[in-house]
């Protein structure tokens, strides 16, 4: 559905060299993958390994060096067209939904963004109101939250509106970067099987990105692990354990040393 092929990303250096000219750091070194229809991918790697970058090519934010990104065979960054396809079919949902949603729009406002976008893709004429409490039940919200602003709502209460949101602009496919991470496990696992439960309904297809192996093999089918702005392993969830990557068998000796200790 959505393909990376040798993707390759540098940014400036800070520090300029006078007779060099700028130096650039190569931070994503030739990123190769897909994104199959229906699957919950995750993308797991330590700070800094290349994660949002990642996410930003993917998401057709950040013109890659060299590279391909395709949606559905279309070349994203060829031109208008392809940006554009790809924006019909995906919405973002980023860590810090604090100031993903505008702070003087009420919930009603920001809900009701998504729905206009949605809207104009489909054509239909829908009665806001309604649309906005169907969606505020659907994420587990009383449509008396409708009213107030998003510094009213706990960081869980606003990841759900924001998830609405993305649901809402009918995109089929929904790219999370650290969306949950900072919330309490509670609330992610609550956020999750509502996210699971939404794909099941809705068909979506999921990109999740996150440094926690655990949410990976809670919520994902497969996932592909970066390490340095490379992929070093894509893998199904399921067969983790037989992953024969120095690198992975890292972060998941770490997490089974975890589950250990807690049981
Ligand atoms: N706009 C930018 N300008 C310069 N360097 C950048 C820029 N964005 C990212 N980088 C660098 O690229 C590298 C990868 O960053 P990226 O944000 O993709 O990592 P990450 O895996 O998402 O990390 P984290 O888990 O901390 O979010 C880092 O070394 C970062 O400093
Ligand atoms: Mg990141």
């Amino acid at each position: 559905m959505l393909e990376l092929k040798d993707i390759v990303v540098s940014f400036k250096k800070e520090v300029q060299k006078k007779i060099f000219g700028t130096e650039r750091k190569t931070v994503l070194h030739g990123i190769s993958l897909a994104v199959r229809k229906g699957e919950s991918l995750g993308i797991l790697g330590e700070s800094g390994s290349g994660k949002s970058t990642t996410g930003r090519v993917l998401a057709g934010l950040l013109k890659p060096d060299s590279g391909v990104v395709l949606i559905e065979g279309e070349d994203v960054y060829a031109g208008s067209k392809g940006r554009e396809h790809l924006r019909n079919r995906l919405s973002i949902v980023f860590q810090d939904y604090t100031t993903s949603a505008n702070p003087r729009f009420t919930i009603r406002q920001v809900i009701g963004e998504g729905i206009a976008v949605g809207a104009r893709k489909t054509g239909e004429k829908i009665d806001y109101a309604e649309e906005t409490a169907r969606l505020l039940r659907l994420v587990g919200l009383d449509e008396s939250f409708a009213k107030r602003f998003p510094h009213e709502l706990s960081g869980g209460q606003l990841q759900r509106v924001c998830i609405a949101r993305a649901i809402v602009c009918r995109s089929e496919l929904i790219l999370f970067d650290e969306a949950v991470s900072s919330l309490d496990a509670h609330t992610q696992v609550q956020i999750m099987d509502l996210l699971l439960d939404l794909k099941e309904k809705l068909g979506l297809t999921y990109i999740f990105i996150t440094h926690d192996l655990t949410s990976i093999t809670y919520f994902c089918s497969r996932v592909i692990f970066l390490k340095d702005g490379s992929v070093v392993a894509d893998s199904p969830v399921s067969e983790l354990s037989k992953l024969d990557v120095p690198y992975a068998k890292e972060l998941l000796g770490a997490v089974l040393d975890f589950n250990a200790e807690s049981a």
